[in-house]
């Protein structure tokens, strides 16, 4: 049941096109506030980004979302997947990729993930570990890791949705473009060097093209003066999806266009690593008016998700659209707020049909970096995540409850 790309998969789904009976449907059975994530979706921005890129392997960045009943969803439509620590690799194979279509991306990695993947490369011989740094390759090396390795390249160019989330020119990531070369070829003497990776950030838009095409016309170069025969190029993922509603989509085809010409020629395999565009906008948000305050400078309406459900209004000011199940009325501009006690526990302001307590709400494109960047601050326990697909539903994720907050905590006996 792959999804193809047709009038019916468009190349966004906005908040208005979910239901609002659907929404009401699980809100009532499984409570909020609760991550509802479509497959079918998931499956309709494979089969776009795929088709836009057609000689690519396609690598879901894990990242973004690594409930299992998505990997595997994402594993039965032929992609490839990029992990960035030994955790979403051992995740990646339990959802049965095979090594071949498992790129670990290790940054700064802590013993405990080299040790892991030295041991997954034993049993899945396909895995390829890509290295940021030369202390890296020896701390590969010295764990008797002969393997396939990747390099990844500092490209000079970032770009992204904000500042903390370009990757391109900042000294953490990758080894710097002008030493990538002699490290490649000495790292050649005792590894299989299979490619050369770079990302410039996430959530690059049409404005960002300009850097993208540089980035990927930097690794074609690099490709092609080294001495080395490398399988694959990956010039990263970080393709933008519109979070307003007046936002247009990314142009694809411009995105790939651009790819193909600033790489040039090459007998390397091209590799894209999207994560956010495979998932964000199959993903929403569920959660519930308690409060209704006006407030002198503002209306304020207290919901039951927060920063620890959702914490990228609050570390990126990031916008999410939200909107009211079911409710018409007069629209009243209203400034929603989540239970956790800091100033920063804001998903901004948004026009709301008469707002009510008991209100239902849905907050669009939540599918990316939502349940997995969710914590336990305040003591909450993190919320439940349902899949849907067509007209099933199953829980990837329970509720936790105040028992699971507290499950690591132990009682302190002195020594
Ligand atoms: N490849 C690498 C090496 C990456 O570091 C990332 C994202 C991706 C691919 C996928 O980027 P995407 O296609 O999803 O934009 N938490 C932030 C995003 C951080 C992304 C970090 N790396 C957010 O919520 O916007």
């Amino acid at each position: 049941m792959s999804a193809t790309v047709s009038a019916d998969n468009p190349p966004v789904r906005r908040l208005s096109d979910w239901s609002d009976a659907r929404f009401g449907d699980l809100a009532d059975e499984y409570d909020t506030p609760l991550y509802v994530i479509d497959l079918e979706r998931v499956r309709e921005n494979y089969a776009r980004l795929a088709a836009a890129f057609p000689d690519a392997d396609v690598h879901f960045a894990a990242k973004a979302n690594t409930s299992r009943a998505v990997l595997e969803t994402l594993e039965v439509e032929g992609a490839s997947i990029e992990c960035a620590s030994a955790g979403e690799t051992e995740r990646a194979f339990a959802a049965g990729f095979e090594g071949e279509r498992v790129h670990y991306t290790a940054v700064n990695p802590p013993g405990i993930d080299l040790d892991r993947a030295v041991e997954l490369a034993a049993d899945h011989p396909g895995l390829t570990v890509t290295v940021g740094a030369a202390d890296t390759i020896d701390r590969l090396a010295e764990r008797g890791y002969d393997g396939r390795l990747c390099l990844r390249v500092n490209p000079g160019v970032g770009a992204g949705h904000h500042e903390k989330v370009r990757t391109g020119a900042d000294a953490k990531f990758g080894v710097p473009y002008d030493r990538a070369a002699s490290l490649l070829e000495l790292a050649a003497d005792d590894f299989d060097v299979v490619g050369i990776h770079a990302h410039a950030g996430s959530g690059i838009s049409g404005d960002d093209l300009g850097n993208h095409r540089e980035l990927v016309s930097r690794m074609g170069e690099l490709a092609r003066t080294i001495d080395l025969d490398l399988e694959f190029v990956d010039v990263g993922g970080g393709f933008g999806v519109p979070y307003h509603p007046d936002d247009p989509p990314l142009d694809l085809e411009s995105v790939a266009d651009a790819t193909r010409d600033a790489l040039g020629d090459l007998d390397a395999t091209l590799v894209v690593e999207p994560g956010r565009y495979l998932v964000a906008d199959a993903g929403v948000l569920l959660t519930r008016v308690n409060t209704v305050k006006e407030a002198p400078e503002a209306t304020v309406v207290g919901v039951d998700a927060g920063m620890t459900t959702l914490v990228r209004p609050a570390l990126y000011d990031s916008y999410h659209h939200i909107r009211s199940v079911g409710a018409d009325g007069r629209a009243v501009e209203t400034t929603v707020a989540g239970p956790i006690c800091e100033s920063s526990d804001t998903f901004g302001t948004h026009l709301l049909a008469d707002p009510t307590r008991g209100d239902l709400l849905a907050v669009g494109n939540a599918g990316a970096y939502g349940y997995e960047m969710a914590s336990q601050y305040n003591s909450r326990p993190r919320p439940a995540v349902v899949v849907v697909d067509g007209d099933r539903t199953g829980v990837a994720h329970r509720r936790e409850t105040h028992a699971d907050v507290i499950a690591t905590e132990t009682e302190v006996t002195w020594e």
